[in-house]
């Protein structure tokens, strides 16, 4: 069994999860319609308009036959409301009124890095202090004046360190952390005179993971010299930049409540933002999106805003965000600001309506890149114009929004005076010839054993006696992927004397490997019924592939075996590997 690492127990979470019906849940969120034995709806997580999704009652799982998505109640709930899996599990424990007490805590995890947490924890009292005394006059006046006052210090725990390249380090010390781990946390460092601060007179801000605990900070000079404007804590085990958006925990309630959440780039956009009651706002502080960040901005809400800097770096960023959400079904919605000019700048200069009132118009991404496509290009050449064509028509391929595309051949063809027929038809051809695809799923061809494998599997998911035929004859599945499947199949059995689908998934839930193999195999949409000679024949055929490999090797090996007596012991391993087969066949 995969690791649990909640503080309810897996018997809990199952329990709950029998308590509901899936069906009364997911209708209770879309209509649904009874059509055999399935209920169907329209999928909530893509855009359609067919009955796509079907929920299966005796399963207790749904799966939409368009995106793909598909899972347990825990899972339909956890992507419709944007919560993670225990705020899906206390969502439909109280729905099911069963009392339980859960709190997010991973705790091994919490446990391992305990010691980095609390020196954070430290640093930034100190820090937070330092600001308030005498000698943080100067970072109180430059904060002042960029219009941050005390309350906004004291909601985002902005600090100071001082000149003193000592302080931290000696109180750290006193307290009797290693010094090796306080090198490790980036906040101290070793030279010949021995061990000393890393951050020294910079305005501090500190960096919080997605529950909210301090895990580093951002330094940002405030006195005229020529260092880097901000210094981060360098990466360490809790502190991965990619992973993490700045203000995530506080910004993602009021994005779930909201339905939308902002995107900028730098932190003072995001502090600034809150000044003016924004505050579902969030920054990637500065680096390109990772897939990880999109991922967490999916989950923050439908809606997805990006508000860089005005700059053209800032459209760049846009470009390359956007790029990383259309990968994973999300299209963001665009604002621009005039002028070179930051969300902070923005708000400074414009003021906090027509800031907001540029919120509320957001452009659509296509046009957005038709806009950073035409940037400085000269529409008397030919030549910037079949660039241009060719740079919107590939962006056009990556978008599934008919009408979108629709109106943005109308609009290109206005532009070029190229026909819109002339456009489609270019577009299509693009699509013809396979250039790198973005598309989730091509059918591609398995291999009889590879079928067989997932057939089997499909009925191990059914019934246990198959389970019981796989533990009886099946030794190694050819297959990585459906080895380890089966092998947590056969687990769970172990464990649970029975085989639910649906508590299966919430048992390998963070295996995003095996989950997608099993989402797969559930596709697969066999007939109900199955006879054991069906079952006998994946397995034979499974067994095969098993021989076959283990013959070719033992071919190999008597070509290079020099001893007559040896050659012949193979020879007769061969003969008696065929003659499994021929049984097995038989
Ligand atoms: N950044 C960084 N290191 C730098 C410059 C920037 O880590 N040397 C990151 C910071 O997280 C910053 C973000 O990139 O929040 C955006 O950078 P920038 O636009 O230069 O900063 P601003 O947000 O405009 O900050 P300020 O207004 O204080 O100049
Ligand atoms: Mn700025």
């Amino acid at each position: 069994m995969m690791e649990n690492t909640y503080q309810l127990s897996e018997q809990q979470i199952n329990h709950i999860r029998e308590a509901v019906d899936i069906v009364d849940i997911i209708s209770g969120y879309i209509p649904l319609v009874a059509k055999g034995k399935s209920f169907f709806g329209v999928c909530p997580f893509h855009d359609d308009h067919s009955p796509s999704m079907s929920v299966s009652k005796e399963k207790q799982i749904y799966r939409c036959f368009s995106c793909g998505a598909g899972g347990n109640v825990f899972k339909f709930v956890m992507d419709y409301e944007n919560i993670n899996f225990l705020e899906a599990v206390k969502l439909l424990a109280d729905k099911a009124g069963i009392p339980i007490q859960i709190e997010n805590k991973h705790a091994p995890v919490q446990k391992k890095f305990q010691s980095y947490y609390e020196v954070y924890d430290l640093a930034f009292k100190f820090y937070q202090n330092n600001i308030n005394t005498a000698l943080g006059k100067e970072a109180r006046t430059y904060l002042d004046k960029r219009g941050i006052d005390s309350n906004i210090i004291k909601e985002f725990g902005i600090g100071l360190s001082l000149k003193n390249t000592e302080m931290l380090t000696k109180l750290l010390l006193k307290k009797e952390y290693p010094s090796k781990l306080l090198i490790k946390t980036g906040l101290v460092n070793e030279n010949e005179k021995g061990f000393h601060d890393v951050y020294y007179n910079r305005i501090m801000f500190p960096l919080w993971d997605l529950e909210g605990k301090v895990i580093g900070f951002s330094g940002r000079i405030y006195q005229n010299n020529d260092t880097a404007k901000y210094v981060n804590t360098k990466e360490t085990e809790v502190f991965k930049k990619g992973e993490l958006l700045y203000h995530y925990h506080t910004a993602k309630n009021e994005a779930r409540r909201l339905g939308q959440v902002i995107v900028m780039e730098g932190f003072m956009d995001v502090i600034r933002a809150y000044t003016i009651g924004v505050t579902n706002v969030v920054a990637t502080m500065g680096t390109a999106v990772t897939k990880e960040q999109a991922l967490l901005l999916k989950r923050m809400a439908k809606e997805v805003i990006l508000c860089f800097d005005g700059d053209e770096a800032g459209a760049k960023a846009t470009m390359s965000c956007s790029n990383e959400l259309l990968k994973i079904g999300v299209t963001p919605k665009i604002v621009r600001l005039e002028e070179n000019l930051d969300p902070d700048e923005y708000i400074l200069k414009y003021g906090k309506e027509q800031f907001v009132r540029k919120l509320e118009n957001p452009i659509n991404i296509m046009d957005f890149k038709l806009g950073y496509f035409k940037n400085k290009k000269d529409f008397s050449s030919n030549n910037d114009v079949a660039i241009y064509v060719k740079e919107v028509l590939k962006e056009l391929e990556k978008t599934d929004d008919v009408v979108l595309k629709e109106l943005t051949i109308q609009k290109l063809s206005q532009e070029t005076h190229l026909e819109e027929q002339f456009l489609k038809d270019q577009l299509q051809e693009q699509k013809e010839q396979p250039a790198f695809v973005l598309t989730p799923k091509t059918n591609v061809k398995l291999t009889k054993y590879e079928q067989a494998e997932k057939n089997l599997i499909y009925y191990m998911l059914e019934s246990p006696e198959v389970i019981q035929l796989y533990q009886k004859h099946i030794t190694y599945m050819p297959t990585k992927k459906y080895r380890l499947l089966a092998v947590q199949i056969a687990c769970f059995y172990k464990d649970y004397k029975c085989i639910q689908v649906a508590d299966f998934m919430t048992s390998i839930q963070n295996n995003e490997e095996l989950t997608n193999t099993l989402n797969d195999i559930l596709a697969l949409n066999l007939k109900e019924e199955y006879t054991i000679d069906e079952i006998m024949d994946y397995i034979k055929t499974i067994h095969e592939y098993g021989v076959k490999f283990q013959c070719k090797r033992l071919k190999e090996m008597m070509q290079m075996e020099i001893d007559p007596m040896k050659k012949a012991e193979i020879g007769q391993k061969i003969v008696e590997l065929r003659k499994t087969e021929m049984m097995d066949r038989g």
